[in-house]
């Protein structure tokens, strides 16, 4: 018996419009000159100066495709991942942060929120006001997302009460707003689940434990307590038993925007490997001379573009409106392991000096590991790669 995959039939345009080049152009121009000269600083101070939180919500980064309505440049997700390619390209801690508050912040609340919601906390968000964060995770629960145990229970009149804890939450210490996800009915599995907006300063949410991780060192990633957290309904996203489709469907931006992150690190260890290779002599020329190194800056190159072009892909399904959690997961799987091939790579062609913090290449390739890992796995990408061609899938 033979099976045949069928071949993508979406339609998507590989032109950008000429807003779309304007932003790409505006971010690649101030990621160059405000962040990569720091990009080496924020990594070693494990920090980022607020000021280009501030800037990025000036340039209108923070609420990109927020309508304009509630404060954001109404722009698409493709001019997302154009500044998020920019973005990570210069620094992927930066990016991380700037990814975490547009694709799981600000995104569910453009997609579920009502015109009130919309009114009080988009808007700030989308100015660059206010942080956002998402809190799914927990310390006993991350690919198995709906094993959550932050349970929401009715409070006195219309609240809710939560109580948990939240783990790995990037922006978690400065975010103004969580959009947490609790259990109503742990019978229930994934039908019980629940989405509320938490503010910042709410009694009973605290930030706990911040992690030291391995590289994005500049973001901060905190566990986040709930310790009987009164939260009224009108803070609710969507209906009881909704959570787990919320969760899963700002996912699937996120995942593409991960994918622009991972294409950034790429770049960057591309261009850091070629300006090296043309100034570094051995053997009494050039290494760029060499057929080992023009091979390995040739594989950079394609698989780069690749995992660019599928980014693209993803993206611009998602704007048209079109099923696009196969493809997510797809530019992600991809554009990650790019990323990390491509950092190792970058260090082998620095040599010694790769292994220095005095060079870029190191930081690219702690960076390049966490797009394995956060906002699902390679191998979760897979199971929802898989699901999809074996007629499983979601939205
Ligand atoms: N969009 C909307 N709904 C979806 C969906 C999607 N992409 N995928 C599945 N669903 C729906 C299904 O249709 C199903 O609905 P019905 O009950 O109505 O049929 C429901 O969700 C449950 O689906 P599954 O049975 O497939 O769910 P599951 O429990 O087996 O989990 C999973 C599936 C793919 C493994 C999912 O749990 C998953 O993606 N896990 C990874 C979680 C993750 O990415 N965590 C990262 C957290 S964010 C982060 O990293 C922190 C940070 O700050 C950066």
């Amino acid at each position: 018996m033979t099976t045949t995959v069928a071949p993508a039939e979406a339609k998507f345009d590989l032109a950008l419009t000429e807003e779309q080049q304007l932003v790409q152009r505006t971010a690649r121009e101030w990621a160059r000159d405000r962040v990569l000269p720091i990009a080496a600083e924020i990594d070693e101070n494990g920090a980022i100066p607020r000021e280009l939180v501030r800037e990025m919500g000036e340039l209108g980064f923070m609420g990109i495709d927020v309508p304009e309505r509630w404060g954001g440049a109404g722009l698409d997700m493709v001019s997302y991942v154009l500044v998020m390619e920019e973005v990570n390209r210069a620094c992927a801690s930066t990016g991380v942060v700037l990814g975490s508050h547009v694709s799981l912040a600000t995104a569910p609340l453009v997609r579920y929120g009502t015109d009130a919601q919309k009114d009080r906390f988009l808007t700030p968000l989308a100015k660059g006001q206010w942080l956002g964060c998402f809190a799914l995770s927990e310390p006993a629960s991350g690919s198995d997302a709906a094993a959550m145990r932050t349970t929401a229970r009715r409070g006195d009149g219309d609240a809710w009460i939560l109580n948990g804890t939240k783990n790995f939450i990037t922006n978690g210490a400065f975010a103004d707003l969580t959009v947490v996800f609790a259990q109503t009915d742990p019978a229930q599995r994934h039908k019980g689940i629940v989405a509320f907006v938490v503010e910042k300063g709410t009694p009973g949410f605290t930030v706990g434990k911040l992690e030291k991780k391995l590289g994005i060192r500049g973001s901060d990633t905190a566990q986040l307590h709930f310790s009987d957290v009164r939260v009224p309904d009108d803070h609710r996203l969507g209906e009881v038993g909704d959570g787990f489709k919320i969760a899963l469907s700002t996912l699937d931006g996120g995942r593409i925007g991960i994918a622009a992150q991972a294409v950034g690190i790429a770049r960057a260890c591309l261009e850091d490997s070629l300006a090296y290779a043309k100034e570094r002599h051995a053997f009494g020329q050039r290494i760029a001379d060499f057929q080992a190194i023009q091979a390995k800056l040739a594989d950079m190159a394609t698989e780069t573009d690749a995992a660019r072009l599928l980014t693209w892909k993803a993206a611009s399904l998602r704007d048209r409106g079109e099923r696009h959690t196969a493809e997510a997961a797809t530019a992600k799987l991809f554009a990650s392991d790019v990323a990390v091939r491509a950092a190792r790579e970058c260090v082998q062609i620095f040599g010694g000096y790769g292994y220095l913090r005095d060079f870029p290449a190191e930081r690219h390739y702690r960076d390049a590991k966490i797009t394995e890992i956060y906002e699902g796995t390679s191998e979760i990408m897979q199971l929802v790669i898989a699901e999809d061609m074996l007629g499983g899938g979601a939205a």
